[in-house]
């Protein structure tokens, strides 16, 4: 299914790819809370794809989860082109080029934003997907380096080479996660690119990454999502969920992952999400130690229905 960035209704609104979260369940899970996102997957490396079952798997996904977005990492342009082809035969909407992630491993080895202080090879991947395939190309990276600088001659060029759509991360490679996301220098490229830009870093809700548009295309939300599908949700009023509510949802994520994975790995996987969804409850210190070091998935199931048994207070967001 190739979708075409420039025809989707705005604000697109995507959830972000975020390495150990957005999984097929957890995919699943969101598009459940709205139908229109648009997901993407966790970064995976394109020579591991080509290596190994086990990489590949990553990306497997189902029907529902359309529009779907693979994002690759590397830096090797003909691996790029192979996993690229690979993935359209697999029916996946598009391919993401991540050129944002400042590990030190990644980084290291100039994948990631590395690619950002190399712009030739950075536009050789955009190059090799968009010549292999039929499949759009984009790129998420961040302001730049240390400052924004070169945002707008190194972005131009990964257009010139063939991509279709640019994600902006609002912090540089220095910042890491620290300080704001700063939007006003994402704003300030949209009116130098021909094609789509998304603006991504600290969205809260939909109403706040609507805000922070200002002729942007749409935007990423990431952090905020994680153990809090309902993030997605346009109703103001199922964006509060009750205790029996997230613990259904806890029930069903934790379904979705555990048909994925076996039973320890998803329990263990799983406690990134539940950190999250437990976010606000009052009064449950014991009971989310409990849950967060559950020895098996039958004293996690039990742990979670007497957590619905009791009506613990929920704080309100704000
Ligand atoms: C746990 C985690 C994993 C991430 N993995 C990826 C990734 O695989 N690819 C990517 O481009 N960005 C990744 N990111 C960055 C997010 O996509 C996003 O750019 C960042 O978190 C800022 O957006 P937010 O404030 O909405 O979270 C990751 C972030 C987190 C917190």
């Amino acid at each position: 299914m190739v979708l075409k960035w420039a025809e989707m209704a705005r604000p697109i609104v995507c959830l972000a790819p975020m390495d150990g979260i957005t999984d097929s369940a957890f995919r699943q899970l969101v598009r459940r809370f709205n139908r229109d996102v648009v997901l993407f997957s966790e970064f995976t490396s394109a020579d591991g794809f080509l290596r190994s079952e086990k990489v590949r798997s990553r990306l497997s996904f189902t029907a529902e989860e359309h529009p779907y977005f693979v994002q690759l990492f590397g830096n090797n342009a003909a691996a790029f082109a192979e996993a690229s082809r690979a993935l359209e035969q697999e029916g996946v909407a598009g391919i993401d080029i991540n050129m944002g992630c400042p590990a030190r491993k990644i980084v290291a080895s100039q994948h990631g934003s590395g690619l950002m202080r190399d712009v030739n090879q950075a536009c050789r991947m955009v190059e090799a997907v968009a010549s292999a395939c039929s499949l759009e190309v984009s790129v998420k990276t961040r302001l730049g380096w240390r400052d924004s600088s070169v945002l707008a001659p190194f972005t131009r060029s990964l257009v010139s080479a063939g991509a279709s759509l640019i994600t902006i991360h609002g912090r540089t490679y220095d910042q890491g996660f620290k300080g704001k996301a700063d939007w006003a220098p994402i704003r300030d490229l949209k009116r130098e690119l021909s094609v789509p830009v998304l603006g991504n870093g600290d969205v809260v809700s939909l109403e706040d990454g609507r805000s922070r548009l200002g002729g942007l295309d749409g935007f990423m939300i990431g952090r905020a999502a994680i153990g809090n599908p309902w993030v997605f949700c346009n109703d103001e009023g199922e964006r509060q969920p009750s205790l029996n509510e997230r613990v259904r949802v806890i029930r069903t994520h934790y379904q979705l992952m555990a048909q994925q994975k076996n039973r320890w790995q998803a329990l263990r996987e799983f406690r990134k999400h539940l950190a999250g969804y437990l976010n606000g409850i009052s009064h449950i210190k014991a009971t989310r130690t409990a849950l967060m070091t559950a020895p098996d998935e039958g004293c996690f199931l039990h742990l979670l229905d007497a957590l619905e048994e009791r009506a613990y207070p929920i704080a309100q967001a704000g």
